[in-house]
């Protein structure tokens, strides 16, 4: 099965291909998503089954200063691969994030109410507005970190469902083949929109064994 991956550089990508299924990963130098002609002609070339859309701009502090960036990449490059699909049977996963929810709780089902505390979050969310006009799309709200816990020291009372980018990425893979699903929600949600909205979540750690607690 051909599939085409969008942010193959970045942290989730480079998990994926590591995984080593079938993945086309072109580098942004050779498919800058934001281009719209770029988009069409590369994918109609490559003609892939699934397109699995991991690329965007992840860096919430830079995106509240200019979210320009956020903008083209996040909506624009996503418009792009969503139009770029309309009229066949392509499937086109999107990779989300659980930002999308308001994060006063934990719990949060695929249909519940999203209520975004960022502008990174929104516009993951105005990227999936435009993922769901395919007819052929998986939209994963998932929420990963890397692999070695980077920071020096952790707090004990903040808590949130984030799971290692490694045990994330064959989900997605499993959950791409998975025809029936339309959202995904992977792991629970907790307290993360507190963080941000405090500014200290460059601070906070995961803990994944803990998930378990919460979802009981
Ligand atoms: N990390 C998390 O905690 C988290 C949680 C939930 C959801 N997500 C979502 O999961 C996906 C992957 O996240 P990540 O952490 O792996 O992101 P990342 O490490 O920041 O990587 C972003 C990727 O997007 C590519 N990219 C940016 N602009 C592009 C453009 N104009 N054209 C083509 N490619 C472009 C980057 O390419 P370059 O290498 O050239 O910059 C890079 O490969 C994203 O959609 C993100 O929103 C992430």
């Amino acid at each position: 099965m051909r599939i085409l991956l969008t942010g193959g550089t970045g942290l989730l990508g480079i998990e994926l291909l590591k995984l080593g299924a079938d993945l086309i990963a072109p580098r942004r130098s050779d498919l800058d998503i934001t281009d719209a002609s770029a988009v069409a002609d590369y994918v109609d070339e490559l003609s892939p089954k699934v397109i699995i859309h991991a690329a965007a701009v992840t860096n919430n502090r830079d995106i509240e200063a200019d979210p320009s960036d956020a903008l083209n990449v996040n909506i624009k490059g996503t418009v792009n691969l969503a139009q770029a699909c309309l009229g066949s049977q392509m499937r086109l996963v999107y990779i989300s994030s659980d930002y999308v929810y308001k994060g006063d709780r934990g719990n949060y089902s695929e249909s519940d109410e999203v209520l975004p505390s960022n502008l990174y979050a929104w516009t993951k969310l105005a990227g999936e507005a435009a993922v769901r006009a395919v007819a052929n799309h998986l939209i994963i709200r998932t929420s990963f970190g890397a692999s070695i816990f980077q920071y020096p020291a952790a707090f004990a009372d903040k808590w949130s469902s984030k799971q290692y980018v490694d045990e994330v990425a064959p989900k997605i893979l499993n959950a791409m083949i998975d025809t029936n699903a339309a959202i995904f929600r992977y792991e629970i949600y907790l307290r993360c929109a507190w963080l941000l909205r405090f500014n200290i979540f460059l601070e906070t750690s995961w803990f994944t064994s803990m998930t378990t607690r919460f979802m009981a």
